[in-house]
């Protein structure tokens, strides 16, 4: 019974995060996303405190090293690429769950 009850709240939890990433194909890198808090400075198609991840998506559209240094920029942080606000680095979240929610931004 406790099992089910997880599974429950985790499918429920990527249904939630499918919402706030509208266009983006992964539940489980939605998941990952909502559990990181990107979507407090992101959304898919407007300008939060961050850029929009079209625009991300847009500027590196066709770079061979898009992945290896946004996952790198995820990670520690970092402002200049889009104004002087700077990102807070993401310590807490494994690498190949940036890796992931990169790729997935990248993929709009
Ligand atoms: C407190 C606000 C905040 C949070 C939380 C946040 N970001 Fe950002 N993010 C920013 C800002 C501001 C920038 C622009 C940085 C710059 O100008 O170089 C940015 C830039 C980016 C970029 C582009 C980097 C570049 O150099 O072009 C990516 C990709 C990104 N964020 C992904 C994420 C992901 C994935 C998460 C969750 C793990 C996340 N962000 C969490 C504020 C945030």
């Amino acid at each position: 019974m406790k099992l089910l009850h997880a599974a429950i709240a985790a499918s429920a939890a990527a249904v939630f995060a499918g919402q706030a990433f509208g266009t983006m194909d992964d539940a489980a890198a939605n998941a990952a996303m909502a559990k990181a808090g990107c979507n407090a400075c992101h959304a898919v198609d407007k300008k939060l405190v961050g850029p929009s991840f079209q625009e991300i998506a847009k500027k590196y559209k066709g770079d061979p090293k898009a992945v290896a240094t946004l996952s790198e920029k995820v990670r520690k942080g970092g402002a200049g690429n889009w104004g002087q606000i700077p990102m807070p680095p993401n310590p807490a979240v494994p690498d190949a769950d940036i890796k992931k929610m990169v790729e997935d931004i990248l993929k709009l």
